[in-house]
């Protein structure tokens, strides 16, 4: 059986954790061939070639000069660089996907789809999170009606939680983003996953967002927001409610809320649905049981069985390989990327990764012209990627669509 030959591009932790991995064992099982790897850095390219028992390279080009036969790339690079290695890496004839977020405006999320639709290859973009077991069954509840209309979403994240500092002053958002490092903020970095998860979650589209972007601390270190609340109405009348934190004490939590039931989770990647459904006057909660088992001493989900009557069952496609909960949402993009490779089949996810950067491009839009509701989607290019465009040309001497 043939299967999609891929590469992977960058090592940085994210590569190392969780990509790395879980390319090496989709490959020791055939459902994958992981070809070859590179990093601009030579001592961690060599570190992870051995690793993982693939070639290494610190340029792209000689990657693909010399190994022919990749089909598809696995991007995990800085954010800034999403586009410019998307681009040039399709304009070789190569499927590719980028990690989350797509890119760093839309801008640049249209230059990936631009340099796929002309030369014939799919994109797809690593958003893991709805790919999880866990999450992939809270979906599937909704879409099965389980929980009525879905009327109300909810998530409050907060992210490297520290103490409220006593000389922090209340900023608002100005010019927010220069430095141009692996994370593009806050509403962009763990927001693009609540974002997805909340239209998600929604089953539907946002039309409008109102929300305040603030910054508390002044200090070089950090160069983005640290709080921030949005606001978003969906197209089926379902209100979506964001907030994302670094100070304070954490408040970590999702909430959907329909016609006749709710799920209220504490503990986002805990093995556990908290599912409460209507019962005449009552709310009574749901049995849900995880079924695990070891592949070579990895503890592997079987199956998640939701009691329901009907019952809904969850089965993990990767019951047979060692990947762990959090690891089958980074196959299940891998796989999504081979069979567009393989098969041509448009990727799971794709477009929905230009969707997330919308959501934030309109969080941090609103914010900037003092909460005023931004419509989507959005028609034109907002003051904010204004700012980030030039921003990003005065920092590497060309335009962010630059051909
Ligand atoms: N999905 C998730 O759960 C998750 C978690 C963390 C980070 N991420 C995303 O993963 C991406 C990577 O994050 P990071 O922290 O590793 O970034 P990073 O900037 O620290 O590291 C990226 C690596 O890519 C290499 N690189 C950069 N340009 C290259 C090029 N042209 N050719 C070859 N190698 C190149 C760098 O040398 C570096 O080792 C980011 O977009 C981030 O948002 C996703």
């Amino acid at each position: 059986m043939s299967v999609a030959k891929i590469a992977l591009v960058g090592c940085g932790p994210p590569s190392r954790r969780w990509h790395g991995p879980t390319l090496t064992e989709l490959s020791k099982r055939g459902a994958i061939e992981f070809v070859a790897l590179c990093d601009l850095d030579e001592t961690l390219a060599a570190q992870c070639g051995e690793a993982y028992g693939v070639p290494h390279f610190t340029s792209v080009d000689e990657m693909l000069d010399r190994h022919p036969e990749i089909m598809a790339v696995d991007i995990v690079t800085g954010d800034p660089s999403h586009h410019v290695l998307a681009k040039a890496i399709a304009e070789r004839g190569k499927h590719v996907m980028v990690e989350k977020p797509m890119a760093i405006t839309l801008a640049g999320c249209d230059v990936i789809i631009d340099a796929c639709q002309r030369n014939g290859v799919h994109f797809e973009v690593a958003e893991n999170y709805f790919r999880m077991p866990k999450q992939r069954a809270v979906i599937d509840l909704i879409e099965k009606g389980i929980l009525g209309d879905i009327v109300r979403v909810r998530y409050v994240d907060a992210k490297a939680q520290r103490p409220f500092e006593q000389t922090a002053r209340i900023r608002g958002l100005t010019r927010p983003f220069s430095k141009f490092g692996n994370s593009s903020g806050m509403c962009m970095d763990m927001g693009s996953h609540r974002l997805s998860q909340l239209r998600l979650f929604a089953q539907s589209e946002p039309i409008q967002i109102s929300a305040t972007v603030k910054r508390y601390r002044h200090s070089d270190e950090f160069i983005s927001e640290d709080w921030a609340h949005a606001t978003i109405e969906f197209e089926s009348g379902a209100v979506g409610l964001y907030e994302t934190s670094r100070l304070g004490e954490s408040l970590a939590h999702y909430q959907i809320t329909g016609t006749q039931g709710g799920i209220c989770d504490h503990q986002w990647s805990h093995p556990a649905i908290p599912l409460r459904l209507q019962m005449g006057e009552e709310w009574k909660d749901v049995p849900i049981e995880f079924e695990r088992h070891k592949v070579d001493g990895v503890d592997v989900l079987s199956r998640i069985v939701v009691h329901t009557d009907p019952q809904i069952v969850y089965v993990n496609p990767f019951r047979e390989y060692a990947i762990d909960d959090w690891c089958v949402g980074h196959a299940a993009e891998i796989m999504s990327l081979a069979d567009a490779a393989l098969n041509k089949k448009e990727p799971e996810y794709g477009l929905g990764g230009r969707k997330d950067v919308e959501m934030a491009m309109a969080i941090y839009e609103s914010s900037l012209n003092g909460s005023m509701p931004v419509k989507l989607p959005i028609a034109e290019t907002t003051s904010y990627e204004r700012i980030l465009h030039e921003d990003y040309e005065a920092r590497f001497g060309r335009p962010i669509d630059a051909k």
